[in-house]
């Protein structure tokens, strides 16, 4: 029903459109208890075998939601009822930002992805910090992506880093550094080494004073899968020296190849179908770079549980999925996570946590 609608009706609405009136619904129907209890109860997905511990962090099953969809953490109830077993939020920049100009968000229906240029809209991280602490009901593991304001000098873009993780570290589980986002000026130079041992050390630095005493929470890094090789590797060379809790693998990316849509040739990151096997390769990569030693958290192009299949194969402890989600609507967790334990009993798998990396 979900797809017929989408061929026939929600082709016709403005994208961003859709994606305020879906938060929306997800807010009021979240909050309320009757409707909250029934979509939960609906979409309860499958997880029997599938819990992974991780990162400090117990999770109930792999997949989570990815960086993008909750940018100001206003509809946590609502995500919780459909099964992700933990939520991205942000990118958070230290002040609120309007991101670039619409039209910047387009559906490649023939391809099954997107192309986004949003550049990090969000509410600025003190409103989303009174947003998490008024979503403390919410039970499930909370990662926080960190970025910049586009006004910000690259130079001096760690202060962001670190200012977002000074106001928001009490609120969050695990930290993402987002440097590869296509959308903001120059920020995916901060990958490289002129700039990235300065960030990580500066926002590393913050957390162990924050946690004082305790265990401080982990910082990863997401990483795009428009890198070379050996930028890659200076990157996790660097994310091991600064002791780096885990990589994810990937953003969105600049390559248009093989594209069908008439809107692939609009600027922006492009998510989806076509961004899997890409991203599928970074994860192998740097799994078996890191001899399989450093978290990742794979991302790009999941679409139901053959996808999270192979990311976890190839070395991925945690998923994460935004496109496949936008065109399978509502029962894609439960869905998917039904696929991946039918699989689970082919293969003839007890756990999960059995394949992560197999394909190496
Ligand atoms: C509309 C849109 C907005 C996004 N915004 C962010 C963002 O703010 N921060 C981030 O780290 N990734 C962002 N992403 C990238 C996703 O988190 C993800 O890495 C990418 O879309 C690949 O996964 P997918 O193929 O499942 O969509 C965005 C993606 C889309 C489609």
């Amino acid at each position: 029903m979900y797809a017929l609608m989408y061929r026939y009706l929600l082709k016709w609405i403005d994208p961003e459109l859709i994606h305020s009136l879906s938060t929306h619904f997800l807010k009021v129907s979240g909050s309320l208890a009757p409707t909250h209890y029934l979509m939960a109860h609906l979409l309860k997905p499958p997880v029997e075998g599938m819990g992974i511990k991780t990162l400090g962090l117990a999770f109930e099953h792999p997949l989570g939601v990815a960086g993008g969809f909750d940018k100001d953490a206003c509809c946590l109830s609502g995500i919780d009822t459909l099964g992700f077993s933990f939520v991205e939020v942000g990118t958070v920049t230290p002040l609120p930002q309007p991101g670039n100009p619409r039209k910047r968000l387009f559906r490649l229906y023939e391809d099954e992805a997107i192309i986004n240029r949003m550049g990090f809209p969000n509410a600025g991280m003190k409103q989303i910090a009174h947003n998490l602490r008024a979503a403390s009901s919410f039970r499930k593991p909370i990662v926080i992506s960190l970025g910049k304001n586009k006004v910000t000098d690259l130079a001096l873009a760690y202060e962001d880093y670190v200012k977002v993780v000074q106001t928001l570290y009490e609120v969050g589980d695990f930290f993402i550094i987002n440097i590869s986002s296509p959308n903001t000026p120059d920020l995916r130079k901060l990958q490289t080494r002129a700039y990235l041992g300065d960030l990580l050390s500066h926002t590393q630095q913050a957390i162990r004073e924050l946690a004082g005493t305790d265990s401080p929470k982990p910082l990863l890094v997401k990483v795009s899968p428009d890198l070379a090789d050996s930028d890659l590797d200076a990157l996790l060379d660097l994310s091991i020296q600064h002791q780096i809790g885990g990589i994810v693998a990937t953003n969105t990316t600049l390559s248009r190849d093989g594209l069908q849509s008439t809107a692939r040739n609009e600027e922006g990151g492009l998510s989806g179908r076509p961004l899997h096997q890409r991203s599928t390769e970074v994860i192998r990569y740097i799994y078996r770079r890191t001899e399989g030693q450093m978290p990742i958290i794979g991302v790009g192009g999941i679409f139901g549980g053959d996808d999270i299949w192979e990311k976890m194969m190839a070395g991925a402890t945690l998923v994460q999925a935004y496109t496949g989600f936008i065109y399978r609507g509502p029962w894609f967790v439960k869905t998917a996570l039904t696929q991946l334990q039918q699989k689970m009993r082919t293969e003839g798998i007890e756990h999960i946590g059995e394949i992560i990396g197999r394909a190496n």
